[in-house]
């Protein structure tokens, strides 16, 4: 009896996260803070690492802040009772990253003007964007780092945008949906793989 208590005793110590950070123990995630693209760009604007800087910059959500300066969004604002979409925190939490999906602006050394920038998807840089972390993708992951998945996208792209439509876009049979994730993927297509263009 007793050699049972002291093998359950022995097991529990040994899967009781002692040593793990105390933001796994209390379940809630570790906060890092943006650094905003200009960060991003000092090493991803580099050709041998594929310079998704500049793919990115010729993507709509680089333009995604000013697109809220458009007639057609003014309109759109105007009937939704806002004066301003470019200052108005129900349009920029899905077209600039400071907002962070929510109303209010989270960071003050991003720019608005910035529009849905690098760390709207792949998380704020601040503790992974050090080259000796970067190089080491789980230390990056373990850092903030992540990839996006479809779930990332439908953060925004989903019905409670105000110009949503059901039937945007066309699958390959035919059919109409309102997000078609592979061709949307292959649409912002910034990404080749890293170690194909290295060799
Ligand atoms: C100091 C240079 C540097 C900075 C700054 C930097 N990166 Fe990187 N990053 C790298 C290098 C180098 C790699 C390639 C690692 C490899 O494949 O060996 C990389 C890889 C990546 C990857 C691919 C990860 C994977 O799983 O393949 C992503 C995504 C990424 N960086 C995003 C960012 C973002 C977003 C920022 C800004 C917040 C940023 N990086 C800032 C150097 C940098
Ligand atoms: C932070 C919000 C946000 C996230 C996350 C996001 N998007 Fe977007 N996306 C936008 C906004 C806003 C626009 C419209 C930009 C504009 O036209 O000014 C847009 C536009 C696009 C367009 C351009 C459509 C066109 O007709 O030119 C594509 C493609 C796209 N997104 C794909 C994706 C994919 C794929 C993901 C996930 C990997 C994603 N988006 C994640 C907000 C987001
Ligand atoms: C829930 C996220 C979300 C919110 C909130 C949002 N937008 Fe957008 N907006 C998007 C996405 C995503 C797109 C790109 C649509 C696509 O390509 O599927 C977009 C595109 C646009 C476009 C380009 C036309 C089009 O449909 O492609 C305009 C104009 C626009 N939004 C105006 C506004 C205005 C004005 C507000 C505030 C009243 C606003 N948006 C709030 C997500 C959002
Ligand atoms: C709208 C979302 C979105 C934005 C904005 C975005 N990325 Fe990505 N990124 C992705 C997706 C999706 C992938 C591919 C993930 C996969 O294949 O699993 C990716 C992959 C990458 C990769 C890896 C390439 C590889 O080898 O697969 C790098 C590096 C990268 N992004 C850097 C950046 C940088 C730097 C910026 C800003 C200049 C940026 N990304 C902006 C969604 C985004």
């Amino acid at each position: 009896m007793y050699k049972v208590l002291r093998i359950i005793f022995l097991i529990l110590l040994m899967i009781t996260p002692i040593f793990q950070p105390i933001e796994v123990l209390s379940g809630t995630p570790m906060r890092h803070n943006y650094v905003g693209v200009e960060m991003c760009k000092l090493c991803h604007k580099k050709k041998e690492l594929g310079d998704q800087y500049d793919i990115w910059t010729n993507t709509a959500h680089s333009k995604a802040f000013y697109t809220l300066g458009t007639p057609e969004a003014r309109e759109i604002a105007s009937g939704l009772g806002i004066r301003d979409p470019q200052q108005s925190g129900k349009c920029l939490r899905c077209h600039a990253t400071c907002y962070e999906f929510t109303e209010e602006k989270v960071s003050e050394d991003l720019r608005v003007e910035d529009g849905v920038q690098c760390e709207s998807c792949h998380g704020p840089g601040e503790e992974y964007m050090y080259l000796e972390i970067m190089e080491n993708i789980d230390k990056a992951r373990e850092n903030g780092l992540t990839m996006s998945t479809e779930e990332t996208c439908r953060k925004c792209h989903n019905p409670e945008s105000p110009t949503w439509n059901p039937e945007r876009d066309s699958t390959p049979d035919g059919g109409k949906v309102d997000f078609y994730y592979p061709l949307r993927k292959m649409m912002i297509e910034h990404h080749k793989p890293v170690k194909e263009i290295k060799k």
